[in-house]
């Protein structure tokens, strides 16, 4: 990863795969640029990164607005004077019963997790093939984008979208060298699992039952899959999903 530069978005919680992601490349030599929609959270993170002697920029970023990833590669160039990966990683869950879901919160969940994942692809892309450069995307996905997960209709189409988007994308530029993999993490203890398992505690805690390991992974777990895929190690890996899941969907 020496001297590569890498865009990690929703990197503002300390014990996020974002932010464990962005100090794994960090620490094997990259130059971070992370972004959030929390951006006061997010400057801590940058502070962080900077202690550990990472070199790092962050960005305030919605991922559902174009203008937006225009903002952040046009300063990531600034900053940097390229860009050579891109971790789709800001993500939001909502669980309920469909008959009480809104059409709004299906629009959200879409927007935040699979639309937002099309406009940093298309964004970074362009910017690789301008570069006439390879390039690396790793998309967040989940296993609910493999296999359905009870109240979790907009979760689950939204990262099965993440999935095949990924795929599609991985046909249409191999041969411009531009590697694309999605990545599938279980249960991983973060807020955002924090979260639903307030939302739906029983179907949460039968799914931390379910898993084979016996526990919960580690943002870490799932940040060292990614700084792989990432890397020039798995310069010939693209178009494939890979689960971070102790074993859950194996079964
Ligand atoms: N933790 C798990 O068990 C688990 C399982 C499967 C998939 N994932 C996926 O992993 C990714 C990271 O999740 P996490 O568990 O680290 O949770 P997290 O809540 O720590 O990270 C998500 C980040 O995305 C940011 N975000 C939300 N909406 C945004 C927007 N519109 N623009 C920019 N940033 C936005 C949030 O502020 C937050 O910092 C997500 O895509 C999530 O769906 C997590």
């Amino acid at each position: 990863m020496k001297d590569k530069i890498a865009i990690i978005t929703g990197a503002a919680s300390e014990i996020g795969i974002g932010f464990a992601t962005a100090r794994r490349l960090g620490q094997a030599g990259a130059r971070i640029a992370i972004t959030d929609i929390d951006e006061a959270r997010l400057q801590d993170r940058v502070s962080d990164l900077k202690g550990l002697d990472i070199e790092a920029i962050g960005f305030s970023h919605d991922v559902t607005s174009e203008e937006n990833w225009d903002m952040v590669v046009a300063g990531t160039l600034s900053q940097f004077g390229r860009v050579d990966a891109l971790v789709n990683n800001a993500g939001a869950v909502h669980l309920s019963p469909t008959l009480e879901y809104s059409v709004d919160q299906w629009h959200e969940q879409i927007d935040t997790n699979l639309s937002s994942a099309f406009l940093g692809c298309r964004r970074v892309i362009a910017e690789f093939v301008r570069q006439k450069s390879a390039g690396s995307i790793v998309n967040l996905s989940s296993i609910a984008g493999s296999v359905g997960i009870m109240h979790g209709a907009a979760y689950s189409a939204s990262k099965g979208g993440v999935r095949l988007l990924t795929k599609s994308l991985a046909l249409e530029f191999a041969r411009a060298n531009i590697r694309i993999n999605s990545v599938h993490p279980g249960a991983i203890t973060t807020e955002i699992s924090q979260r639903a398992k307030t939302l739906a505690p029983e179907q949460m805690e039968a799914f931390a039952d379910a898993i084979p390991m016996g526990r919960e992974g580690e943002p870490e777990d799932v940040a060292a899959l990614i700084a792989f895929l990432v890397s020039d190690d798995a310069k010939y890996i693209t178009g494939a999903e890979f689960c971070v899941d102790g074993g859950l969907t194996a079964q």
